[in-house]
């Protein structure tokens, strides 16, 4: 088998985003409730046996990159482990983390050691009090802490990502770009997607790319870095103050970066999307459990990756946000 996961359009998936849990310690206005969501029963959740099977599947199609999100991934137990596993397959993928930084300080340095690669920090301000409001949790310190010993322990580049939100953090992008620099963190601006549990994104209110970057270029100067460098990255990244440190802006709604994806997904009830807003998912666990070989499994995850779509549809007259929350599907 080295048929490849191909869709229609010639994309091949290279990068993996594995969640591991749907569960978060943080209460992100634009992601989550304040009283949480209802929880993956365990049952439903794969063990790190049913991950490792299924990620070195992934790994065998094609796929040169992990990456492990959430739900908030320092969530599961096993995590170190998981890491070593995936550090264990032939050819060994590069892994990568994508975290809100709480806790991170305690266990980055064994993250490090059983193989994990970098780390992307969520954190959208650096003012404690809006950090506060945005999170529902004063845990800014820990993020800190976690930010610093990720850099300490290798996990680099080490990127931050901040989603950019009307009224709380978009008066402060040079303080937090300002920030970053300081301290050799890799920034990158998000505008945000309709992906929140209690749907209510609007277009209008959504700060734009071209917004932020005006507001930076109020500090900074930006020289946007060629395009050929880019790949397949989301990140439209520019070098700041003629560089070497840059900072990216992430225009997934008002310059969508579908026709170069690279991607495919794994939840931790293991079903494979094809897309953030992949209206489809294929279902593992269940042949997994009554006994499916390994070319079975392929043939799914192949099957479900030809049914990717063009593009996420953000605007068009029939979209339709994911029934499956943000903390489910892994960002
Ligand atoms: P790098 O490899 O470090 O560039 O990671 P990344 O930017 O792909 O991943 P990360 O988890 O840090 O996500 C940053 C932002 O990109 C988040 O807002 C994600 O939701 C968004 N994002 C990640 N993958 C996709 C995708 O396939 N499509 C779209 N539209 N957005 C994505
Ligand atoms: N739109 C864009 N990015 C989002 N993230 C969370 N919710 C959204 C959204 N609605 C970001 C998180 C994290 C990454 C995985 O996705 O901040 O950094
Ligand atoms: Fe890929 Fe879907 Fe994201 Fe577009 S929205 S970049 S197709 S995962």
């Amino acid at each position: 088998a080295a048929a490849g996961l191909r869709d229609q359009f010639g994309r091949v998936a290279r990068d993996l985003r594995v969640s591991v849990t749907d569960r978060c310690n943080l209460r992100c206005t634009y992601c989550m409730p304040a009283e949480g969501l209802p929880w993956m029963p365990q049952a439903e959740m794969l063990s790190d046996e049913e991950m490792l099977r299924l990620i070195g599947l992934f790994v065998r199609d094609g796929v040169t990159q992990v990456r492990l999100t959430g739900g908030e991934p320092l969530l599961r137990r096993s995590l170190v482990d998981l890491v070593a596993g995936i550090a264990s397959l032939e050819p060994r993928p590069r892994i990568a983390m994508t975290t809100n930084g709480v806790g991170l300080d305690r266990i980055a340095h064994r993250l490090a050691a059983a193989g994990l690669d970098r780390v992307n920090v969520s954190l959208d301000t650096i003012d404690s009090e809006t950090f506060t409001r945005l999170t529902r949790r004063d845990r800014l310190p820990d993020v800190e802490l976690g930010l610093k010993a990720a850099a300490d322990a290798g996990l680099t580049p080490v990127k931050v990502n901040a989603v950019a939100m009307r009224g709380v953090n978009d008066q402060s992008v040079a303080d937090v770009l300002q920030w970053c620099l300081e301290r050799g963190y890799e920034l990158r601006f998000i505008e945000q997607m309709p992906l929140d549990a209690q749907h209510a994104w609007d277009r209008g209110d959504m700060v734009t790319a071209d917004e932020v970057r005006a507001t930076l270029s109020k500090r900074f100067s930006l020289t946007p870095l060629p395009a050929v460098e880019r790949g397949s990255a989301p990140a439209e990244r520019f070098l700041v103050d003629g560089g070497p440190q840059t900072v990216g802006i992430i225009a997934s709604v008002t310059a969508p970066f579908c026709g170069a994806c690279d991607r495919t997904r794994l939840t931790a009830d293991g079903q494979v999307r094809n897309c953030l807003f992949s209206r489809t998912e294929t279902d593992l666990r269940t042949p997994m459990r009554e006994g499916a070989s390994d070319d079975e499994l392929l043939d799914l995850m192949r099957g479900e990756m030809w049914r990717k779509r063009r593009g996420h549809g953000i605007g068009d007259p029939g979209f339709v946000q994911p029934d499956r929350p943000m903390s489910a599907i892994g960002g």
